[in-house]
């Protein structure tokens, strides 16, 4: 069975791209047969695995809006031996139009479903906010995974997203299920840091992941060169991270 994961958080800047990307890589590593799709109109994942966001002949915007088979709009990551949904402004567009569709929260859903069989993972990049898109890719989703930035607001962020797995259980997925709260940029001398995983840890038991993602500059340059961190520095505390990341739920999920 294809696990799909939704990275979601409806914060910006706490890691959602940087993750989906390099965990996306670190399951390749693994040999697992990774799709990446980006739901985001900034098209930052699409940008960081070496993909030119305006020149794919179709993206994400053509998969929900049914015209094209994901056969067709896939594209392959070449470096990071995996494919992709590419996205760019485009997407801006879907996210009305969804909401004028009595169906529109499944379009991603529906539309995958051609080429699922082909993958172990499919990992989704989700933008920051709880519009359509993310609605779409929770719906499509077997689990979340949530980057949390350790710092004040971020456990008040959290309630507001339990509050819409909840719904989306309730009405359009019932079996989804948080696979995972993961802590980035995480800064071991930060006092304040170090408190809110704390609290996470307090709270959300087991569901907040062993992995923790360091604060890495390596991890910020590497989205510039096209490359994942596994190309771009295989040996930095960031790319020891994501391959820990990738092999934690690996182990949990058994996919
Ligand atoms: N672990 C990290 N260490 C250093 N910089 C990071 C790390 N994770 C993300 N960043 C940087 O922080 C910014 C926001 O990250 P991003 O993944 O784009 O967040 P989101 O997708 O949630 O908006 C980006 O500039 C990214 O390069
Ligand atoms: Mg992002």
């Amino acid at each position: 069975m294809t696990r799909v994961i939704a990275v979601v958080n409806q914060k910006g800047g706490v890691g959602k791209t940087t993750t989906s990307v390099n965990l996306a890589a670190g399951l390749a590593k693994l040999k697992k047969r990774v799709l990446m799709i980006d739901l985001d109109p900034q098209g930052n994942a699409t940008v960081a695995l070496g993909i030119e966001r305006n020149e794919t002949e179709y993206t994400a915007y053509d998969l929900l809006m049914g015209e094209v088979s994901c056969i067709d709009v896939r594209v392959r990551a070449e470096q990071a031996r995996l494919d992709v949904i590419p996205a760019n402004g485009d997407l801006t567009a879907a996210e009305i139009e969804l909401i004028n569709q009595d169906q529109g929260a499944l379009a991603l859903k529906n539309a995958l479903t051609p080429c699922l069989g082909d993958y172990d993972v499919v990992l989704i990049d989700c933008p920051p906010s709880l519009n359509m898109l993310t609605l779409s890719g929770l719906a499509a989703a077997n689990g979340l995974l949530v980057p949390v930035q350790c710092e004040y607001f971020a456990l008040e962020g959290l309630s507001a997203l339990m509050n819409t797995v909840q719904r989306v259980q309730a009405d359009l997925n019932p079996d989804l299920v948080i696979d995972g709260l993961l802590r980035t940029m995480h800064d071991r001398r930060n006092n304040l840091a170090n408190d809110v995983s704390n609290q996470l840890v307090a709270h959300f038991g087991l569901k907040v992941l062993q992995t923790i993602i360091p604060r890495n500059i390596r991890l910020a340059e590497a989205p510039s060169y096209g490359e994942s961190i596994l190309d771009y520095d295989v040996n930095s505390t960031g790319a020891m991270a994501y391959l820990a990341l990738a092999n934690e739920l690996v182990r949990k999920l058994k996919f």
